[in-house]
């Protein structure tokens, strides 16, 4: 017999949204040698590693050169320093008590929401939002958990939890009874947020369902409203029923560098097939000490650096720089009579496309006529069919400009 494949992957889409994007402009710009384009599709970072971090990346590289200081293997959950730093900085200033053990350092939150499914049964019934991050649908048609896609855009047996302007992106409870329920606030794509209240709705859910919440809060530091939950655990309750995945990719530049980390609370349970409870925590390291070495010293120690107070300082004056952006992109789009979304809590401005032209279609014009890329709302589901999502990281010349070429375009 020869070798076979895990034909769950011959269920996905053929490429992953950004590839397929960068596969298109680089044609364009191929065929366009001097079109300027600017580049608002993915959401990576702009702005260079705060000065602080840098100081202590290279102070521990030159540790790693040492003798007396040289670091091997490191614990694959991360350096004790790191982890003490994120538990009295993200969490007890909130109220919220976490121990060392609870926290897991890693090489991403993209990473960490793809593999977090490893630990969960196949026969879970998966909840996503529509529109949606596609690592989350992705990792689980890789799995085997969602079945064959429909002709409407849906794989079979996920369930989906749409998020349009009509319900002011608010996912609804399921209607049928869900296990895994991911959740991203402020969320990507649509830089749309929950309240308190409204995010408490879903921890009730889930407790009364038996349900975990998978909370991706990777763009929690772009939280510019009282009343916005900076972390679920800020809901009573959801240690039992919730994991949160945060990152230092948006907030302080790491998309290139890569560190995040996971939290997986000791009192969170799943069941195993006879219905007894089961700690999680323990499942989320036994499969980090076996597939993970952890995340380099330096790396870590650069992280670490991002709570110092000049750390913080830098960091904020990114974020606020990336939200001046957003603030002009959201004005210039409502000037030309867009319905804009977003960009107030978060980095991204999601825009529903003008009368007469779909996601892609939205795309193309834009990066033919404005030479601007961004990206396909139909990218993230089906409910984003009808939206464009434009990222704030560039830089605000280069925001200022593709503004003004948007804005000479008539729809
Ligand atoms: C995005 O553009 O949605 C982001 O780049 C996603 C990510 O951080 O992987």
């Amino acid at each position: 017999m020869p070798v076979k494949i895990n034909e769950n992957y011959l269920l996905l889409k053929s490429s992953y949204i950004f590839a397929e994007i960068n596969r298109k402009v680089n044609q364009f710009q191929e065929e366009n040698p001097d079109a300027h384009i600017i580049r608002m599709g993915i959401g990576d970072v702009t702005r260079p590693l705060p000065q602080a971090v840098i100081k202590e990346f290279h102070q521990a590289v030159d540790e790693m050169g040492q003798d007396e200081t040289f670091m091997g293997y490191g614990p694959e959950q991360g350096y004790s320093f790191l982890i003490k730093e994120i538990i009295e900085n993200d969490f007890a200033s909130r109220g919220i008590e976490l121990s060392q053990d609870e926290v897991f350092v890693s090489d991403g939150a993209k990473c960490d929401t793809g593999n977090i499914q490893e630990i969960f049964g196949l026969d879970n019934v998966v909840a996503v939002t529509d529109p949606v991050y596609p690592v989350y649908v992705e990792t689980n048609v890789m799995a085997g958990r969602t079945g064959p896609m429909g002709d409407d855009g849906k794989y079979e047996k996920l369930v989906y939890l749409p998020c349009t302007a009509e319900n002011n992106f608010v996912p609804e409870l399921p209607e049928s009874s869900v296990d895994l329920i991911y959740l991203c606030f402020p969320n990507n794509p649509t830089g749309t947020t929950l309240t308190k209240e409204q995010l408490a709705t879903w921890v009730e859910y889930a407790r009364e369902n038996k349900a975990i919440i998978l909370f991706d809060a990777a763009y929690e530091s772009y939280i510019t409203e009282d009343g916005i939950p900076h972390s679920i655990y800020e809901i009573e309750g959801a240690k039992e029923v919730a994991i949160e995945f945060r990152s230092f990719s948006k907030n302080a530049g790491f998309t290139g560098t890569r560190c995040a980390y996971t939290v997986v609370p000791k009192e969170l349970m799943a069941y195993d097939g006879a219905g007894n409870a089961q700690p999680v925590n323990p499942l989320w390291n036994r499969r980090q000490t076996t597939k993970f070495n952890g995340v380099s010293y330096p790396i870590q120690k650069a992280a670490a650096a991002v709570y110092t107070p000049e750390g913080q300082k830098e960091i904020g004056e990114s974020i606020d720089y990336y939200m001046q952006n957003a603030a002009i992109i959201r004005e210039s789009l409502l000037k030309i009579g867009l319905q804009v979304y977003g960009g107030v809590n978060s980095p991204y401005i999601w825009v529903k496309t003008p009368e007469g032209l779909d996601s892609w279609g939205f795309f193309d014009l834009l990066l033919k006529e404005a030479n601007v890329v961004g990206t396909p709302g139909v990218g993230f589901g089906p409910s984003g069919e009808g939206y464009f999502r434009i990222t704030a990281f560039n830089t605000i010349e280069n925001t200022k400009e593709a503004m003004e070429r948007i804005s000479k375009l008539s729809f």
